[in-house]
């Protein structure tokens, strides 16, 4: 029963959509399913590798934090991502922490069944390539914005990454807490409060139930 579930997730996966049947029997028995509730740690920086990991549901933050605690978070994972492929590939420890922002559903696969895998299929460390391409250039835009761009835009950027368009207007959906933006942007949890003040006085966001935030279009004179 379990297997087959596994089965059926691991079909939906998009890293896994090049493999056969056989393969997918074969990893479906070497995963386990879990859930975590919010503010859990799945990965731990600093620590050996044993598992990459399938993101089934929810969101979870990749954040690093230095001696005295304080915390910058580098990415959000949403469902369908997969993280730990990092320090399984170059064997060196965990490059940073990986934690919950709410409950997770997700897939952990020994190092071994990976590798195996990486190694039998092309199409596999294609889209792992593209996965890491795809990071290093938001990595990219994450310098550009703290090396030029002041508070405002800096919230702004945060904004706009996590909006999407709906019915024609920029929303964004699931609540971002004052705090989690300031670790992505590397200002105070206070300055972010006075910022997103500002933004709302001035009419660039409009406060929505439930948390959820519309974005006017002139936030992105911010970006400039
Ligand atoms: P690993 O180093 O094994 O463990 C931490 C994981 O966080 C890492 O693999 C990646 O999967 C992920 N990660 C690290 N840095 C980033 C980043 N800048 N953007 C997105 N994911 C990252």
């Amino acid at each position: 029963m379990a297997h087959e579930q596994n089965k059926a997730f691991l079909r939906r996966v998009p890293l896994l959509a090049s493999i056969n049947e056989l393969q997918l029997d074969q990893l479906a028995a070497a995963s386990v399913r879990k859930n975590y509730p919010r503010g859990r740690t799945i990965v731990a920086e600093g620590e050996p590798s044993q598992s990459l990991y399938i993101l089934l549901s929810g969101r979870a933050k990749v954040q690093r934090s230095d001696s005295e605690g304080k915390e910058v978070i580098l990415a959000v994972i949403t469902a369908g991502e997969f993280f730990g492929e990092m320090s399984l590939i170059d064997d060196a420890p965990r490059s940073a922490s990986v934690i919950t922002l709410e409950s997770c559903d997700f897939m952990a696969i020994t190092k071994d069944v990976f590798k195996d895998m990486l190694f039998q299929s092309p199409e596999m460390c294609w889209f792992i390539m593209r996965g890491m391409v795809r990071r290093l250039r938001d990595a990219d835009k994450k310098i550009e914005t703290l090396a030029l761009l002041d508070v405002y835009g800096r919230v702004a950027r945060v904004l706009l990454d996590f909006s999407e368009t709906i019915d024609g207007e920029i929303v964004v959906k699931s609540r971002l807490p004052r705090q989690e933006i300031a670790k992505m942007i590397g200002a105070s949890r206070e300055m972010v409060s006075r910022v997103m003040k500002g933004l709302e006085i001035d009419g660039y966001i409009v406060p929505m139930p439930e948390g959820k935030l519309v974005l006017r279009e002139k936030i992105s004179s911010y970006l400039s």
